[in-house]
């Protein structure tokens, strides 16, 4: 070959290779949420991205908006099934309108403890779950743990009837609005986002959170008391867009499953050590008096609030509660 042709056909080579290069930019995941980057949410969506671009170097890459700064409540989900964002973490309470039976996570006093979660989560039951709205294209990934809710309010609530009257700030779920009104109070539903300013200027008066999100929006500082009620969980299922998943190259998908176990094992083990430090932080606050109820006391929340299950017993199915239950009870 002569060398203006030898040159030539280097140069078509380099072309082509430059043009294959940027064919194979990499795969963005954009990872959206409403919480703060030190709440379990947050270090888990900070830890999935470290993986992910140590691992799979050049192929994918992970942009996390935390606290609401790309899409907030109500948005996020829509924002998934229009690929606007690959990958979301919603509590469990934000799912009604995709399917009803992730309704039992709401249902107040059903787990016993984030233990119970647990168990119940990894059952074939609650692994279903995880796949129950494919048909709606959104497929779940995993659960992720926050923890246990705790009520808080500006005057002391030991019993049900201390919460009378008052305005509670709840997510988009129908069984918490119903778990307020069970002692008669009155449910606002308010997007994350917003309550610290609800709670500052009393739009509304009271909240449910556990203890991570209470102290990284600094709710403390605008609410005299937490009950330590434990009486419902706040956890999330990620969840990614099935197509987007689904079409995923095969040296791809398999490694992120990999990496979604090893976050979800770190979260869910971190997450109750993570609000015992948030309880101590707003201890120390001192902004904040801590209630314990006594067994009597936390008896009369549970009687007050259980009659809310009844309602929700046909969406949810009975079999999928009692499974639930039976979930406290530690093999
Ligand atoms: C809430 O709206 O209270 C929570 O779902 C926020 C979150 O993601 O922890």
């Amino acid at each position: 070959m002569s060398i203006p042709k030898l040159k030539a056909l280097v140069c078509a080579l380099a072309i082509s290779a430059t043009g294959w290069a940027q064919a194979a930019d990499p795969i963005t995941i954009k990872f959206s949420h409403v919480v703060a980057d030190s709440t379990p949410k947050g270090q888990g969506a900070i830890m999935f991205k470290k993986l992910v671009e140590e691992r799979l170097p050049g192929k994918v890459k992970v942009d996390v908006y935390p606290n609401s700064s790309l899409f907030g409540d109500g948005k996020e989900m829509e924002a998934l099934l229009l690929g606007d964002v690959q990958i979301i973490a919603p509590s469990l309470a934000k799912f009604e309108q995709y399917t009803k039976k992730v309704q039992l996570f709401d249902l107040p006093f059903l787990f016993n403890d984030i233990d119970a979660v647990n168990r119940f989560q990894l059952s074939p039951d609650g692994q279903a779950l995880l796949k129950s709205m494919e048909d709606k294209n959104i497929t779940g990934l995993a659960y992720w743990h926050n923890g246990m809710k705790q009520l808080s309010a500006n005057k002391p609530l030991r019993v049900p009837a201390d919460a009378r009257g008052l305005k509670f700030r709840v997510q988009a779920s129908a069984v918490l609005e119903e778990q307020f009104k069970a002692v008669r109070a009155n449910p606002r539903k308010m997007s994350f986002a917003e309550v610290y300013q609800g709670l500052q200027t009393g739009v509304v008066n009271g909240a449910e959170n556990p203890y991570s999100n209470i102290y990284s929006q600094k709710m403390h500082e605008v609410q005299k008391y937490i009950t330590e009620s434990n009486h419902g969980v706040l956890d999330y299922m990620l969840i990614t867009n099935t197509k987007f998943w689904n079409g995923l190259p095969a040296d791809v998908k398999p490694e992120l499953e990999k990496i979604i176990t090893e976050v979800t094992q770190h979260v869910n083990q971190e997450a109750e050590a993570l609000n015992q430090g948030d309880k101590e932080r707003i201890l120390a606050a001192k902004t904040t008096e801590i209630i314990t109820l006594t067994p009597e006391e936390r008896e009369q929340w549970r009687t007050a609030m259980k009659p809310v299950w009844k309602k929700f017993e046909g969406d949810i199915g009975p079999d999928l509660i009692k499974a639930a239950e039976a979930a406290n009870q530690a093999q």
